[in-house]
């Protein structure tokens, strides 16, 4: 027996033994790099086999890679055991009571004003309006001039306005989707167009950012007892089918002649309550019939065509439908609001 070989077979010996008393799979990875690594004994053998004559190279060759192939499997068998033991052991640990109640996952729903939106949206689809939308950075001239506001009318004053550059403003209003739906359209057509607005105002009623719906409808015999009709059906639809309705009459740049629309306050039937100011009356939105200026700033001939516009406010539907005392608790994004509607 030569030097290599016996030195190759306590190789193997040495290996048995270190395994037997490895307990981890880290530890084990170091016995296998101690014993087969680049560093090991067994590697120094393979390295130096070319250095050999022919008859010993073969044979010291072929019994170094026998020994690496049986120590290889020893480690293998090692590492099943291990293996085996960690998991019994984890299973042993950890108990799984199959009785106990499951955990229920919390559950998401619609925000308030989106819930509001779909309302509307569902009634005048039904209708037959489309439905269209508008940039809210908007420019002067589609939130204001085409609307019958030029720049030193008063009315711009009602609307605290955010600026953006010299000629665009965060619009005020969606009435401007008036503009960009009707130009390049021939009538007869609907659309309602929700959204949201900006306002530079703060108070428990009021935030910078909030959300309308317009409605508008042009055809060549469009009155305001199309508007009041189509009204009326939408306030029974939103706010039930007692609702009372009374239309005040207003002014707006865009409409002439021009009227709020106002309902019997829900919460005190008339009576006087803090909800609707003691007045007994909320104010639902404002509406008329579409100015002539409007119409031909949209390429639209007034004398051939007519039509009604109307504006309302989605917040405060969704206030009063839910009974929510601050506008502010509808952006605050607190779940514990939100888990109550
Ligand atoms: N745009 C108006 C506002 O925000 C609301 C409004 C009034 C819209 C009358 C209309 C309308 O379409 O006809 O104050």
């Amino acid at each position: 027996m030569s030097a290599e070989q016996q030195s190759l077979d306590g190789l193997e010996e040495e290996a048995r033994r270190a395994l037997a008393e490895v307990t981890t799979l880290p530890a084990l990875a170091d016995v296998r790099a101690r014993f087969l690594g680049k560093k090991s004994a067994l590697s120094g053998v393979l390295r130096g086999i070319g250095r050999l004559e022919g008859a010993d190279r073969a044979r010291v060759g072929e019994q170094a890679n026998l020994v690496k192939e049986r120590i290889e499997a020893l480690v293998s068998a090692r590492r099943d055991e291990l293996g085996r033991g960690e998991r019994e052991r984890a299973l042993s640990e950890t108990r799984l009571d199959v009785t106990l109640p499951g955990l229920r996952a919390p559950r998401g729903g619609l925000h308030p004003i989106t819930r509001i939106e779909r309302d509307v949206v569902a009634f005048f689809t039904g209708l037959g309006f489309g439905v269209e939308e508008g940039p809210e950075v908007e420019t002067q001239w589609h939130n204001f001039e085409a609307l019958n506001m030029p720049p030193d009318h008063p009315a711009r004053d009602m609307q605290a306005t955010f600026f953006v550059d010299g000629g665009h403003v965060l619009r005020t209003h969606t009435s401007p989707v008036q503009i960009r739906t009707m130009s390049g359209r021939t009538p007869p057509f609907r659309f309602i167009a929700p959204g949201r607005v900006y306002r530079c105002d703060r108070s428990p009623r009021h935030s910078p950012m909030f959300h309308q719906v317009e409605c508008f409808m042009v055809d060549e015999n469009v009155s305001f007892a199309d508007l009041k009709g189509i009204l009326y059906a939408f306030q029974r639809h939103m706010m039930g089918a007692d609702v009372e309705l009374r239309f005040r009459s207003s002014y707006f740049p865009f409409t002439e002649p021009s009227a709020e629309l106002d309902y019997r306050c829900l919460i005190c039937r008339g009576a006087g309550c803090a909800t609707c100011s003691q007045s007994g009356w909320i104010e639902a939105g404002g509406c008329g019939m579409i100015h002539p200026v409007v119409l031909e700033h949209c390429g639209i001939d007034p004398e051939r065509w007519q039509g009604f516009a109307f504006g309302m406010t989605l917040d405060r539907a969704a206030m009063l439908r839910w009974g929510i005392p601050n506008i502010h608790l509808l952006f605050d994004g607190d779940v514990r609001v939100l888990e109550q509607i």
